[in-house]
């Protein structure tokens, strides 16, 4: 097998990337990353040396792109790359469509051109929007983005079913709950509040902090995607969950309270524009289909990460340069600290 992989020096990528050459022995991965902000190389620095791993950093909307497609003609194609970030697509939405939908359709024509065995596009629960009382959505639930991010996966994953109708190519759709785990970029609800909380500067919770989300962990929904890549049905859209509904409040609190910092550092902020109050997905396809299930309990999960954060610092605090500065700047209002300031530059003077 002779898997192509792109964004894999992202967080989930770089877990999924692992996960294969682990439990896949003889499978050979080609990962494709354009190293933007959130791609790190080190991600994967394991892996350093293994002979059934290579990378190329390719932007995958470019000709580039489509042209190492052609030439190694992978078996399956896995798409991890995107712009991800909610609060980012609210400043500027361009990159988000030319990543999100106009670089998987160059990736689509390729594989198409290469024929490809299959092409998995890892999309999103945000595509379904915000879920009413205790609705969970189905994959047949309507579209309904709030997000600049959100409208341009849902876009990538109308070209990839129209892909499939139009010319037959076998496409699988996995669309998962947000993630958490090591190796996550800082700037996402959970290693946000945990770098913060070790920098004891304010944690800022958007308004009132009673919105919902179904975290799992990163390597559960990365054994989803692998077991949708190996039995999903072409043309099929499965979800991935594990049906825990915390507040962002709660997990806040409980973060604190692993770190032993008090919880005068929680600040209520101004909500983000088109906050979306509630996500939940139905994962009883992904059971039948798939013989997938999550298996990482929250608590537990969310307490081993944040230690993760807290043994770790050289990654994350490496991340917290002058365009991440730049970046809290601008969504937060805040300047972001001296004294973090520095020890992110002695971090990288080391
Ligand atoms: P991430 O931001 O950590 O990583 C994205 C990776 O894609 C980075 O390595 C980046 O360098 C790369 N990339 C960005 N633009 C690129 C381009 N034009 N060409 C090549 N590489 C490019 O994101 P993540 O959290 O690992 O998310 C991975 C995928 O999973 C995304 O498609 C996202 O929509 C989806 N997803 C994420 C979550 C979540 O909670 N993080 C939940 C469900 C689905
Ligand atoms: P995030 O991790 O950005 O994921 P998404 O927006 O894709 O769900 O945010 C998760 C939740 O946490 C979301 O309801 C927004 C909220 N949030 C805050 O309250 N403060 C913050 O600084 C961030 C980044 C997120």
């Amino acid at each position: 097998m002779k898997l192509l992989v792109t964004g894999g020096c992202g967080f989930i990528g770089s877990h999924f990337i692992r996960l294969i050459l682990a439990r896949r022995k003889s499978w050979r991965v080609l990962n494709l990353d354009c190293i933007t902000y959130a791609g790190r190389g080190r991600n994967l620095a394991d892996l350093k040396g293994n002979r059934l791993y290579r990378f190329l950093r390719v932007d995958i909307g470019s000709s580039r792109a489509a042209e190492i497609i052609r030439r190694e003609r992978p078996d399956a194609i896995v798409n991890f790359a995107a712009e991800s970030h909610v609060d980012r697509s609210v400043h500027d939405a361009s990159v988000f469509l030319k990543t999100n939908t106009l670089g998987v359709q160059n990736l689509l024509d390729a594989a198409r051109a290469a024929k490809v065995g299959r092409f998995l596009q890892v999309s999103t629960d945000e595509v379904y929007g915000s879920l009413p009382g205790h609705a969970l959505a189905r994959e047949d639930w309507p579209l309904h983005p709030s997000s600049a991010y959100s409208a341009s996966k849902a876009a990538a994953d109308l070209c990839c079913l129209a892909a499939h109708r139009t010319h037959g190519q076998d496409i699988v759709i996995t669309r998962c709950t947000n993630n958490y785990g090591p190796y996550q970029f800082p700037e996402k609800l959970i290693p946000l509040m945990i770098t913060n909380a070790l920098h004891d500067l304010p944690l800022p919770v958007y308004g009132d902090g009673l919105q919902r989300r179904d975290w799992i962990h990163v390597e559960d929904h990365c054994r989803g995607v692998l077991a949708a890549l190996e039995r999903g049905r072409a043309g099929e859209i499965y979800n991935f969950g594990i049906g825990s509904e915390p507040t962002n409040l709660l997990i806040v609190r409980q973060i604190l309270k692993i770190l032993g910092k008090p919880k005068k550092l929680i600040h209520h902020v101004r909500d983000r524009p088109g906050h979306d109050r509630r996500y939940a997905v139905d994962i009883a396809k992904s059971r039948r289909e798939l013989s997938w299930k999550p298996q990482a309990d929250f608590v537990e999960g969310l307490a081993a990460t944040t230690r993760w954060y807290r043994e770790n610092s050289g990654w994350w605090l490496r991340l917290k340069d002058a365009t991440f500065q730049k970046f809290y700047k601008k969504n937060y209002g805040q300047t972001w600290p001296q004294r973090c300031t520095r020890a992110t530059k002695d971090m990288d003077e080391k």
